[in-house]
């Protein structure tokens, strides 16, 4: 039953800071095992977007439900958001590890915390999936000894110690180097060909194209163009998906 509901669906949502609009009305869903990449210039609302779907941002307006939860609900518990925040991982451009904590400390806390697991099934579940990234040998160094690549694919791993149902990542190869963009790509390929549902905020038109199943154009807070990779990135309709591809081709 849970399969055949979309992972997320959204109607018409609304976000402001203040008297700034940033979501002017924003419709559509993303199915279960779906990737789908949000491309759009700076500032055009794609970060806030995302923050909306695991309610780092509540909505002012419209109706989202994620994983069968309604945010656009007047109050949600503590016990709700918790739960939400299990199911739904996120990767930032930033990485966001703790430094003071070694790779394994950082994997294994929020399954103590959150999920009430021991330290022992914390630590088997980390070794599972740091071996998934190809980082099982750096359990015990500190974040500020990796790479920006490695850094990322451990916030990777820690995402799925929780066991999400949908991930989210945020530009997550944005801050690295051009020469470890791959080996990150790489292991959100993997996680997409294992059926992920993923949302996907990128500039990567490669890995938009290779790997998303639908891509969505954001421009100032509004969805101009959505489709498939190929039809959205190779027969653009408007002006201004035209211009900001042009752009990026141009850099
Ligand atoms: N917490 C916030 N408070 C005020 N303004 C914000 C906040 N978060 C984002 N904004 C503004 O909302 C707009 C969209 O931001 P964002 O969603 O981060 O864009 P993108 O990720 O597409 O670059 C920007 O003008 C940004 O300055
Ligand atoms: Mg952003």
């Amino acid at each position: 039953m849970k399969n055949s509901v979309p992972a997320i669906i959204f109607e018409n949502i609304e976000k402001s800071f203040g008297s700034l609009k940033v979501l002017k009305g924003i419709t559509g869903e993303i199915n279960r095992g779906e990737v789908v990449a949000v491309i759009g210039s700076s500032g055009c609302g794609k970060s806030t977007l995302l923050r909306c779907f695991n309610c780092l941002e509540r909505i002012n307006h419209g109706r989202l439900v994620v994983n069968g939860l309604d945010l656009s609900a007047a109050t949600l518990n503590y016990t709700q958001l918790r739960q939400l925040r299990t199911q739904v991982g996120m990767v930032f451009q930033q990485f966001n590890l703790f430094p003071h904590l070694s790779v394994l400390e950082n994997l294994t806390l929020a399954p103590q915390k959150v999920m009430g697991k021991t330290l022992k099934e914390s630590a088997q579940l980390a070794g599972l999936y740091l071996e998934k990234v190809g980082l099982f040998d750096k359990a015990s160094v500190y974040p500020e000894q990796l790479s920006g690549g490695q850094k990322q694919r451990v916030a990777i791993a820690r995402s799925l110690c929780m066991n999400p149902e949908i991930m989210l990542f945020d530009e997550p190869t944005s801050a690295l180097d051009p020469e470890l963009v791959g080996e990150v790509l790489q292991v959100m390929q993997q996680l997409a060909k294992e059926g992920m549902t993923m949302v996907v905020v990128t500039h990567e038109m490669q890995f938009a194209r290779e790997v998303a199943h639908r891509v969505l154009f954001l421009d100032r807070g509004v969805v101009v163009e959505q489709g498939s990779a190929h039809e959205v990135l190779t027969n653009p309709q408007s002006d201004r998906l035209r211009t900001f591809l042009s752009r990026l081709n141009a850099v």
